[in-house]
């Protein structure tokens, strides 16, 4: 690699790990990964995370490993619907399964040769009897047997495990109070802790390729969709039937991961060329992510109704000289250029998003949060659609024009500009007394 191309990956990656730091990721493969010839530098990534400061929990799957265990005993597999019916000789197989897997992983992550990525690492591994299951009993006539949910996940202990600088590793089997072993989904599992530990992200490998699912169509090039857009999507029948059974039971795992806490669930594919850090290190990614944001579901389109609300908001900073001032006429022709967030009744932070179609533009203007709503996110969720509805205009760069607030663009991924950078309709009615400074984002 070119000394420099190098330089400039490392550089790029560093807000990421200083993000990623101390942070809480669940990661949640398939078995299907263990059989794959670069499972091994999978493996190396995980403990490259671990050693960037990502507090670990793994989960893994063992579904091809049962089917071999099945067939080495000439054993049908039994299913209803998706999931597997476990009785005392599949059983037999699930922990022969799940014990070598287990063994395997252990023994790559235990792996300190100078010669591979691992040197130095030395790496502690925990686990734990933390999932406690309840069989999933007769469902539509069918009784599952040792087929098992979860029922509860001793999270302080793997809270504890996790302050300890080790990576817990869990399976997915639980044991139930009257001391039986049920079978799980590792789906279910990776959801469960990820919620009750409040990840920070929950990850899935899967064996399909997230990308060329319909569900991404609308994501644009950052793969991202909020989480109240994703479930809508899903609930659509047709998009469901054109994902397999696995694929289904781990995006609704995935939605209930959001649902119950977790900010961001990314769905990684198969793809050899070290997707996970792709994913997490770099800008553009290379899966698809459901963001559950609060702020982020409260920001809707303004109506007419909010003009009020929207002036009383402004009014003060069009006063201290923050905004340029908008007159009720010009804010009730151009409301439906605007986003609010609303509580109670009250606006309570505002923006607009102006394009300029023949730029291929848009100007992010009027960002407005109420003082005692600020430094949580708010501003940020605004901007955050924007870009989204400035995408779906083919937008290709967003610019702002601001006097007192340069910084907070500037960390939100603006650079200055120049006049020249604008739009010409905006370059004539730049106000050269207000000597506002031009940022640019590129999308
Ligand atoms: C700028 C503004 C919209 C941010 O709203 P918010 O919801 O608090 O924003 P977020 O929560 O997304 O971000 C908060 C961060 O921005 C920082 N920030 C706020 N104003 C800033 C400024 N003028 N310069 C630099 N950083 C600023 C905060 O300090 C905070 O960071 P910190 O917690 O690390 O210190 C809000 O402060 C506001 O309404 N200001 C007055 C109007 C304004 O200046 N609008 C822009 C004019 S174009």
């Amino acid at each position: 690699m070119n000394p420099d191309d190098f330089v400039a990956a490392l550089r790029s990656a560093a807000p990421y790990v200083h993000a990623h730091n101390d942070r809480v990721f669940v990661v949640a493969f398939g078995g299907e990964s263990a059989l794959r010839p670069d499972f091994e530098r999978f493996i190396y990534d995980l403990a490259l995370l671990h050693s960037l400061g990502v507090k670990l929990v793994l989960v893994h799957g063992v579904r091809p490993q049962i089917e071999a265990q099945l067939a080495a005993r000439q054993l049908a597999p039994q299913f209803a619907g998706d999931l597997r019916i476990t009785d005392a000789a599949t059983m037999e197989c699930v922990k022969a399964a799940i014990g070598t897997l287990r063994m395997d992983i252990e023994a790559r992550l235990s792996t300190g040769l100078a010669s591979t990525p691992m040197g130095g690492a030395r790496l502690k591994v925990a686990g734990g009897n933390w999932v406690t299951a309840r069989p999933v009993g007769v469902r539509h006539g069918v009784d599952h047997l040792l087929t098992g949910e979860v029922r509860r996940i001793d999270i302080q202990s793997i809270g504890e495990v996790l302050a300890q600088g080790r990576i817990a590793l869990l399976s997915p089997i639980g044991y139930s109070p009257t001391g039986e072993i049920f079978n799980l989904r590792a789906g279910d599992v990776a959801q469960a802790v990820a919620t009750g530990l409040k990840a920070d992200k929950l990850v899935f490998m899967l064996n399909s390729d997230p990308d060329r699912w319909q569900l991404a169509d609308d994501t644009g090039d950052a793969g991202q969709l909020p989480l109240g857009e994703a479930e809508r999507l899903l609930a659509s029948e047709g998009i469901r039937a054109s994902l397999s059974g696995e694929d289904r039971a781990l995006l609704d795992a995935a939605l209930a991961a959001g649902r119950g806490g977790v900010e961001r669930v990314h769905l990684i594919g198969s793809d050899p060329n070290g997707a996970l850090l792709r994913e997490l290190y770099t800008r553009d990614g290379c899966g698809l992510m459901f963001y559950a944001d609060q702020n982020y579901e409260a920001v809707h389109e303004a109506s007419i109704e909010d003009v009020g609300g929207i002036l009383a908001l402004i009014k003060p900073l069009e006063d201290a000289g923050v905004l340029v001032p908008r007159s009720r006429e010009q804010l009730e022709l151009e409301i439906s250029l605007f986003d609010v967030m609303v509580r109670d009744g009250t606006v309570i932070a505002c923006s607009a998003l102006i394009p300029f179609p023949e730029s291929a533009m848009a100007e992010f203007s009027c960002v407005a949060v109420h003082p005692d709503y600020r430094r949580e996110g708010r501003a940020e969720a605004l901007l955050k659609r924007a870009e989204e509805s400035a995408r779906q205009m083919g937008v290709r760069r967003l610019f702002a024009l601001t006097t007192h607030t340069p910084h907070w663009f500037i960390e939100h991924g603006f650079v200055p500009g120049t006049l020249d950078d604008l739009p010409p309709q905006k370059q004539r009615l730049y106000n050269f007394q207000r000597k506002s400074m031009v940022l640019i984002k590129p999308l």
